[in-house]
């Protein structure tokens, strides 16, 4: 059983990938840290003990960063107003600002320990400045960056790295062992309305279905159907047979036009370049079926 440590910004396919890190009998969730990206961190803390209290094992819920490392926060526009499509009547959750603290106090005590970051890197970079070395315990998998293709914020940009490009250049810099699953494959993997439709109509079907509403309208014209980031990475976490991976430095750029964007060199961040896409998708449907 892989330990983790997940970081969110739920969000629709943060939502999917912790109901499929929950039910893929793969892993033990150490904890679940939120930052403010595709909503304030109100709502994707709110969201996230929403998401995991559709789940039977339940993971403990700490709250992190409300604003990016130097940026005004920006927050996405296909996850409907306050993250999670059409999912009504969130309960209000506690916020007690610890996930920096967690995230040093995870890595600490549990060698080898997986920290999966799905959302700005926020978090994981005030953890960085307030633990050092410490932070070297754990090997990090990071979805975010636009290295081979286009971006989807701006022409260059990738949303986590847009949203606290500072936090994502320090992650990046910081000699980590790093995979990063950037854009560019993840969009790649496709669920669509029809392979929806095919799934047995579980609580947790149920309530991804009225997530998936206004984000599947938003991608279905362009990919067919709705793109899942953050499963991908999550997947991978687990289970790296089916991603290739070329090692890159990756530097990213802080502020200007072309903030958020990524030049990659030669270097040692194990950045997946290619998947077999129809072995995620089975896996991801596998444990919804
Ligand atoms: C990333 O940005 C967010 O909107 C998604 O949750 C994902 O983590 C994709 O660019
Ligand atoms: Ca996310």
């Amino acid at each position: 059983m892989e330990k983790m440590l997940i970081d969110v910004d739920t969000g629709v396919d943060d939502a999917l990938a912790l109901l499929y890190l929950g039910k893929c009998g793969k892993c033990e969730i150490e904890a679940v840290t939120t930052v403010c990206g595709n909503a304030t961190v109100a709502n994707t803390t709110k969201n996230t003990k929403y998401v995991l209290g559709l789940l039977e094992a339940q993971a403990p819920v700490y709250s992190g960063a409300a604003r990016p490392l130097a940026k005004e926060l920006y927050t996405a526009k296909s996850h409907g107003h306050a993250g999670l499509g059409n999912i009504e009547g969130v309960p209000e959750a506690c916020l007690d600002g610890l996930a920096e603290y967690k995230i040093g106090a995870a890595v600490s005590s549990n060698a080898g320990i997986t920290i999966l970051a799905l959302a700005p890197l926020t978090n994981i970079a005030l953890a960085l400045g307030r633990y050092g070395e410490q932070m070297a315990g754990a090997r990090y998998v990071i979805m975010g960056g636009a290295v081979r293709d286009g971006g989807n914020v701006t022409e260059y940009a990738e949303f986590n790295f847009y949203v606290d490009p500072d936090a994502a250049a320090k992650v990046l810099a910081s000699g980590l062992d790093i995979t990063l699953v950037p854009l560019d494959v993840c969009r790649k993997l496709v669920l669509t309305r029809r392979q929806l439709d095919s799934l047995p109509e579980t609580t947790e079907v149920k309530a991804m279905k009225a997530m998936l509403e206004p984000y599947l309208a938003d991608y279905e014209p362009a990919f067919g159907g709705a793109v899942l980031y953050d499963p991908l990475a999550a997947m991978i976490a687990l289970d790296q047979k089916e991603a290739k991976t070329e090692g890159m430095c990756i530097q990213v750029e802080t502020t200007g036009g072309r903030r958020g964007s990524c030049t990659p060199t030669a270097g040692e961040v194990k950045v997946v370049t290619e998947i077999d896409e129809e072995y995620y998708l089975r896996e991801f449907l596998r444990v919804f079926a």
